[in-house]
């Protein structure tokens, strides 16, 4: 019997060709929010890799929703074009259908970029005001300004417009951003949602930010196109987003027509205290999976092919997604396919790398996978 890793995984319209996912990677290397010559090598490589589904960085949906002035943004049509040759090149070429992650960095916007430590850009020095659910700063980073619920209304609308412009550009998926204390779960976190109006206080009104961008999406989002979200399944701190809290939200997404859930965790406080070590956030992928019977996407030091084979099979999640992993071998798919007995996407140009393909032997096909 041929591995879980490398079946198809149909997702409403869409059948990934196995279940590998490029996680997404922000590159800080945008100008103005428009994708230039490393997007085409880092995405047009990525797509080569044999991945089923790649998924393009963190791509804001407003200019102060960026972390960084370099972050790839989605609410302009000038940042479509931009994308336009990196999609093209990975359709003609590529192997992996094509996502999109889209987000807004809340009170963890306006910062240098990632080699340069995040440091807080103030206004004035080139940074830009901060918008969060409440005036609480992260740690160490600017103040922010607490939403009205007129700019929450623009903002929800900014995600639907982003995810339009996504649609018209040939994106298959889009996966939301609800992790790593940026604004959706900066609204989900009583650690940073201190509001006493419909979107504070309860687990519901503080899910409610998440759910309504949601909503505004999928109704733009063409029927046949998936559409999921990335948490932070837990903030690994009291008093903080639980993995129950998760699951709820998840219960929520899945009777709106969400197709899965990326369990990632942390990121709303420096206080987290969690252990890192290989497939870390499986099992918050697991316990959404059994208690919202919901697709999920397991991300988080999944680095060997049998270690990912074994998530699958074991039930824990229904999509394994590498990010660092890729960076460091950004031929893994390939690899785990030669270690597993499986075929996998070449493009043509390559294809004379694989071994079956050494020594004169090309009567093995290895890319029609
Ligand atoms: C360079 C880099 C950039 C990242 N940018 C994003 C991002 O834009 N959006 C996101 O949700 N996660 C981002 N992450 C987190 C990864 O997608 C992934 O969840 C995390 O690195 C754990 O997976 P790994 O152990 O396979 O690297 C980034 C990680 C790295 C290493």
């Amino acid at each position: 019997m041929g591995s879980l890793l490398f079946s198809p995984f149909p997702l409403r319209g869409l059948t990934l060709p196995n279940r590998i996912v490029v996680s997404p990677m922000g590159q800080y290397s945008a100008d103005d929010g428009c994708a230039g010559a490393w997007h085409l090598m880092h995405l047009g490589h990525l797509a080569l890799s044999g991945a089923g589904l790649l998924i393009t960085e963190a791509t804001a949906i407003h200019p102060e929703g960026r972390i960084s002035k370099h972050d790839m943004g989605m609410w302009d049509d000038r940042h479509a074009a931009a994308l336009e040759p990196v999609i093209a090149f990975c359709r003609r070429h590529g192997g992996a259908h094509l996502g999109m992650q889209l987000y807004h960095a809340g009170r963890k916007a306006s910062v240098t970029v990632a080699w340069e430590a995040q440091r807080p850009i103030a206004t004035g020095e080139g940074g830009w005001t901060i918008h969060a659910p409440s005036a609480l700063a992260y740690p160490g980073r600017l103040a922010p300004e607490p939403l009205s619920e007129v700019e929450i209304a623009q903002l929800v609308g900014g995600f639907a417009a982003a995810a339009a412009r996504a649609d018209r550009l040939g994106l298959d998926l889009i996966e939301i951003h609800g992790a790593h204390g940026y604004l959706i779960h900066s609204f989900l976190s009583p650690l940073s949602n201190q509001r006493s109006d419909r979107y504070g206080g309860s687990l519901d009104n503080r899910c409610r930010f998440a759910l309504e961008v949601f909503d505004a999406i999928r109704a733009v989002w063409p029927e046949r196109k998936p559409l999921g979200m990335r948490i932070s399944a837990t903030d690994w701190a009291d008093g903080g987003w639980t993995i129950e809290d998760s699951v709820h939200l998840a219960r929520q997404l899945k009777a709106r027509g969400c197709d899965f859930i990326t369990a990632s965790s942390g990121g709303t406080t420096p206080a987290q205290k969690l252990t890192v070590g290989p497939g870390y956030q499986v099992p918050l992928a697991d316990r959404i999976r059994r208690d919202a019977g919901i697709a999920t996407m397991a991300v988080g030091l999944i680095t060997e092919p049998r270690q990912a084979e074994a998530i699958l099979t074991g039930e824990s999640a229904d999509l394994v997604a590498l990010a660092r992993g890729m960076l460091f071998n950004p031929r893994w798919p390939w690899h785990a396919a030669m270690e597993l007995g499986e075929r996998v996407f070449y493009p043509k140009q390559y294809e004379r790398s694989h071994p079956s393909m050494r020594g004169g032997d090309f009567l093995k096909p290895v890319r029609d996978a």
